[in-house]
């Protein structure tokens, strides 16, 4: 895991009012619950008295409170009360558990893993998609590390064996490129896939010209993904790591060509069907990878066409560098 990001990892409306949520991310198992003014929070799912699931517990004005003993938790991980010890006791330092800062944006839940530190950068969300769309969404988990679920996605070269029957019709098996372009920890690749006639080598990236008129996708440190469809519509896919084996990946259609009530849903959720499609074709050969997590230096044998996983995994590499000896 890279620390020091910001990572999108729930879908805003699993976080109900009144009612706590227990998920694992990042390899701990987390409570969510929102204070009545809706905020979120976040806080390790054990309790440290005897060890209960918080997230079996309520909500108590504002307060995660252990289905137990009634240890009542406050948003930092402190518990501001011990119900056996009397509402005029202090509650030592020491009954804490660890918490999380997070932040609900963009109709998700992200969580900043790393240091505490007061200013926190941006949300690192696709500028674009941040008004104006509307979108539909479904999620599915899928028993991989999440570098693998991100790197199907980077993954030019296997659309017209993966995907002959949808995306990767007509056969273009020989890849121009990619042309890989960074901005910040925003990476954008531009796609040029043709038909092999055994005529010619695939062009070097610096040999394509005017690649910006290219078809385009873009990756976003460290867990957001889109295929630009066109201007009005996008693909959107957010990793969100559970632990070292598990992913949930939250897919979203968005649209700004339909903006009826009704209509705009029929759109936004007939997507799905055909995404859902196409993400089941992946899923079925990434779930046979080994090993289930990627690293820079592993024993495979990468080719031309795989730039965007290589330029990927040297960013995740550098970033985990830098955030570690930070
Ligand atoms: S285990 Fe939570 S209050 Fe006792
Ligand atoms: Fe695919």
């Amino acid at each position: 895991m890279i620390r020091n990001q910001w990572y999108g990892i729930l879908n805003s409306k699993e976080v109900k009012s009144k009612k706590p949520i227990g998920v694992t991310r990042m390899g701990e198992k987390l409570v969510f619950w929102r204070s009545e003014n809706g905020e979120v929070n976040c806080i390790f799912d054990k309790c440290c008295h005897r060890g209960a699931s918080l997230s079996a517990g309520t909500v108590i004005h504002d307060k995660m409170t252990c289905p137990f003993h009634g240890f009542q938790y406050d948003s930092s991980g402190k518990v501001t009360l011990i119900p056996a010890n009397g509402k005029n006791s202090v509650v030592p330092e020491r009954y804490n558990v660890n918490s999380f800062r997070v932040e609900e944006k963009y109709g998700l839940i992200w969580l900043w893993y790393g240091e505490n530190k007061d200013e926190l950068p941006e949300i690192p969300f696709f500028k674009e998609l941040r008004e104006g769309f509307s979108y539909g969404e479904f999620s599915e988990m899928w028993p991989v590390h999440y570098t693998r679920a991100i790197e199907n996605q980077l993954d030019v070269v296997h659309l017209p064996f993966v995907h002959a029957s949808s995306i990767g019709r007509g056969n273009k098996t020989l890849v121009n490129g990619p042309v890989v372009k960074w901005e910040e920890n925003l990476m954008t690749f531009y796609v040029n896939n043709v038909a092999d006639y055994g005529e010619v080598k695939p062009l070097k990236p610096n040999e394509i010209e005017n690649y910006k008129d290219l078809f385009s996708l873009q990756f976003q440190m460290p867990n957001i993904w889109q295929n630009i469809i066109s201007k009005d519509i996008r693909i959107v896919a957010i990793f969100s790591p559970i632990d070292d084996e598990h992913t949930r990946i939250y897919l979203r259609f968005y649209q700004k060509f339909m903006n009826l009530p009704i209509l705009k849903q029929l759109v936004n959720g007939m997507s799905t069907f055909t995404n859902k499609y196409i993400l089941h074709q992946d899923r079925k050969i990434v779930l046979t990878q080994v090993p289930i997590k990627s690293e820079l230096n592993m024993n495979e044998n990468l080719i031309q066409g795989d730039i965007p996983i290589i330029e990927y995994r040297k960013r995740r590499s550098l970033l985990k560098t830098e955030s570690d000896s930070q």
